[in-house]
């Protein structure tokens, strides 16, 4: 065995709707020994999102759920502290898949393992926010999904959120109108004052539907949908002729004691006379873009260009909390959890 205690949060029974005490529990183990080929990783950042919910359920969505006494799936910031591999070296820094634990081992053919090329101006968390997997969820999805073009309204969903600030702020960059949604006077005032939408609705201030279509004098070209129920229901009647609607999630289901029975954003768009184009999308549609729509977001952190938010609990002891805040909209900006220097 090495001389390293790994500490994971793993899997301990399937949550019924919230996360509750005794779901998921905290275990200590020794790292085993490097095999050739492998490295240690001594995980930094933790980031914390909403799909993680979904795969604890026993049900298969687009992934497989996480097994019972597995780790929580989670991508990381995580540096090589031991390697016998030949493709990384000690002290590189990584992104990977490591989930929620302290050190991870595994081999360099790994999937989804990618050097950092660390850059003036950004943080290394960001690469799992704005300038990672949900700031490529958004750029890709808004771009290559929405397609939008100058003059055209967006609205997204969960506006503060890493995924919602890249769309809002891209969809500017593309002369489009945006309109962000939140929950909260204050994350409404900061989607606006700060990221420079044009407007922000406040869902939970009891008006949406006419605080919404206030917001979208000239109706909705794209709905960048990331929360379902009822802000979907108050866009719906909103969107123009030719809207287009990339479904990237339903955060408001998450919880659901039965996901079945949910009415998703499937169910009301196809409701609708005409039916706008709408289709639920995967970030790894575009994988193999990866280092490129990395580097372009990056280059927009770096600039200043993509300004952003994050809140981060201390230590592995604090991930839960964390976690279940975010799904009620506790966490402004980017939830991270910091696990070591
Ligand atoms: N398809 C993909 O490949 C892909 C990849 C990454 C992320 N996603 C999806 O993108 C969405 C946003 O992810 P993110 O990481 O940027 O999360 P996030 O915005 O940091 O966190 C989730 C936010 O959802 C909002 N929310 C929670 N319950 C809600 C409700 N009932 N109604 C309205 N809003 C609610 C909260 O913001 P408020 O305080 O504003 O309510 C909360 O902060 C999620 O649906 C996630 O699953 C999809």
């Amino acid at each position: 065995m090495s001389d390293y205690t790994n500490r994971a949060i793993v899997l301990n029974q399937r949550p019924q709707g919230e996360i509750q005490d005794g779901d998921l529990k905290l275990v200590e183990k020794p790292v085993r020994d490097l095999k050739e080929g492998e490295v240690l990783a001594r995980t930094l950042w933790l980031s914390l999102d909403p799909y993680m919910r979904p795969r604890m359920n026993d049900s298969k969505g687009y992934m497989d759920p996480i097994g019972i006494g597995e780790a929580i799936v989670g991508e990381v910031v995580a540096r090589i502290v031991e390697s016998k591999s030949d493709k990384y070296n000690v002290g590189d820094l990584v992104t990977c898949y490591a989930g929620w634990q302290e050190y991870s081992v595994f081999p360099d053919t790994a999937d989804m393992v990618y050097k950092i090329q660390e850059k003036a101006g950004v943080p290394l968390q960001a690469y799992l926010g704005v300038a990672g997997m949900p700031g490529r969820t958004g750029y890709c999805g808004l771009m290559y999904v929405g397609e939008p073009k100058a003059g055209e309204t967006v609205v997204v969903s969960a506006a503060s959120g890493p995924v919602g600030t890249v769309v809002g702020q891209t969809a500017k960059k593309e002369g489009c109108r945006a309109v962000g949604v939140a929950g909260g006077p204050d994350k409404c005032r900061y989607v606006v004052e700060e990221l420079g939408f044009d407007a922000c609705v406040d869902y939970k201030a009891g008006n949406l539907e006419e605080d919404l279509k206030a917001a979208c004098p000239d109706g909705i070209d794209i709905y960048f949908e990331n929360v379902g129920g009822a802000v979907t229901r108050a866009v719906a009647p909103l969107l123009n002729e030719g809207a287009r609607v990339p479904i990237c999630g339903y955060v408001s289901a998450y919880n659901a004691e039965d996901p079945t029975k949910v009415e998703t954003p499937f169910h009301v768009l196809k409701a609708l006379n005409p039916v706008p184009e709408h289709r639920f999308f995967l970030v790894t549609e575009w994988q193999d873009r990866h280092q490129e729509i990395t580097g372009i977001l990056a280059d927009r952190v770096a600039s200043g260009e993509i300004k952003y938010r994050e809140t981060v609990a201390e230590g592995l002891d604090n991930a839960v909390e964390a976690f279940k805040g975010m799904l009620k909209g506790k966490n402004f900006g980017k939830q991270l959890v910091h696990i070591a220097d």
